[in-house]
Parts: structure tokens; sequence; C-alpha cells
């Protein structure tokens, strides 16, 4: 079955895509997380499921409703997002990492309440893995997209993630705007590739952005070049 017209140019294609943040517990009642609102990472998967392609959704917890027609699988820990992404990896064409990942997690997790103490309190955190980083190891035909929150030097650490995690392509977002955030509806992003191709979009809705973001790749993964 081929249908590969210009409305549905995914036809036929696997796309997984992580959106959300992850949260890392540190007691019965208490928990480390991030601001991400998960609407960057549902608005790819619902653009890559209107182009025609078969779309896995590994997302953290979020406010969100489910995108029609996209198969969802929660997660909480970046420990559980690594091992569903890492068992998807393999079988898909087009993995777009928009998750925001904990880069630590307490290195105790106790599972009854902690009592407060007199004293200060000291958590010991270790770092998780980089999905991201291993997916760039494992990678074969897979066009790899990470994104990167910055607050400064945007492009010069965009660069640096692009080549450190051997990507295909980054998006860029710069957070310290507002409208570009979390948990805005809209967002602005820059995009580089590993073929050089650098381009800013401007300030639109997260859905317009998504589907521009896939003209970029569908176009590179097309080799025309656009
Ligand atoms: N990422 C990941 N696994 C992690 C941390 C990050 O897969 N444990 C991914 C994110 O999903 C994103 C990309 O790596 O696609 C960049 O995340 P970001 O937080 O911007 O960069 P880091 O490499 O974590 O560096 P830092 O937070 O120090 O800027
Ligand atoms: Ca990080």
């Amino acid at each position: 079955e081929q249908h590969q017209s210009k409305e549905q140019p995914l036809a036929g294609k696997k796309v997984l895509v992580t959106a959300g943040p992850t949260i890392e517990v540190v007691d019965a009642v208490r928990y480390f997380t991030n601001h991400s609102s998960g609407k960057m990472g549902f608005a790819i998967a619902e653009v890559a499921r209107q182009l025609g392609a078969e779309v896995t959704l590994v997302t953290g917890p979020v406010q969100l409703d489910e995108p029609v027609g996209v198969e969802v699988i929660n997660v909480t820990s970046a420990k559980d997002m690594y091992d569903a992404v890492t068992k998807q990896f393999n079988e898909q064409h087009i993995v777009i990492k928009a998750a925001a990942v904990a880069d630590y997690r307490p290195k105790k997790q106790h599972s009854r309440k902690m009592k407060k103490q007199d004293d200060d309190l000291m958590i010991e955190m270790e770092r998780t893995d980089d999905i991201l980083k291993t997916l760039g190891k494992l990678k074969t035909d897979q066009y790899l997209v990470g994104f990167a929150a910055e607050t400064d030097k945007l492009l010069e650490y965009g660069q640096g993630k692009l080549e450190r995690k051997n990507l295909d392509a980054i998006v860029i977002n710069d957070i310290s705007e507002e409208q570009n955030g979390f948990k805005s509806d809209t967002n602005a992003v820059h995009v580089l590739t590993n073929k050089g191709f650098n381009k800013a979009i401007p300030l639109k809705s997260k859905h317009e952005i998504a589907s521009q973001l896939f003209s970029i790749f569908i176009g590179e993964m097309s080799g025309d070049g656009s």
C-alpha cells in the first residue's frame, strides 16, 4: 500500500515522538519535575498523524487530550522513558525527542514519607542516562531530531548538542521568552541540521511550528535540500 501523495508524505512511515516532563520520586509524597506542558510534542504527534504516519507518542504526565489515531505510551521517570523509547527505536523512520527529560534523579527513592528534621536537608542527586545521546549511538537509518531548551547562547549550545548527540536536526527553543515557553500555545524556534541547514521560525502556534518542522525534515530526508 503506497500513497505518498502531497497531503500524506509520511504514509507508510513510523514516527516516534516524546513529550512532556518526567517525574523523579523523592519519597511517598514528593518529587522533582519541570514546567514542560507537552504541547509542542503533542502538536508534533498530531501533525505527523495528519501527514499519514503511524505515530507512537511516549509522554510524561501532562494535562492534554490524547491525539486521535496515535498510540500513546504514558511514562513517569526518565528511566521509564528510556526503556520505552529504546524498545521502539529500531522500527522507526523518524524520532523526535521533544520531552523535557530530567538530567538528575534522587539517588535514593524512599517508599515511605520522609519526616522533617530540625537540620537542613541534603538530597543527593545522580545523573539520568541521556536518551537522545543513546539513540544517536544506536542510530542506523532513522532521522533523529532533538530539542534544546536554552536561555543563553542558543545557537552555540544547540550546535553542540546536534554534534555531540549525532542528530540529524535540532530544534532550539529560547525558553527565556514567555511566548516561547513551556506552557505557551505558541513557540518560536531555530532549526539546525547536520547538513548545515539553518533557519529561524518566528512566533506561531505550536501546531504551525510542527507543520513547518516536518516540511524541513521531509525535504532533507528526500534529499531535495529544501
Ligand atoms: N534528553 C534526553 N535524555 C536526557 C536529557 C535530555 O533524551 N536525560 C534530550 C531531550 O529530550 C532533548 C535534548 O536531549 O531532545 C536536549 O535536552 P536539553 O535539556 O536541552 O539538553 P541537555 O543535553 O540535557 O543539556 P543541558 O540541560 O545541560 O542544557
Ligand atoms: Ca537537560
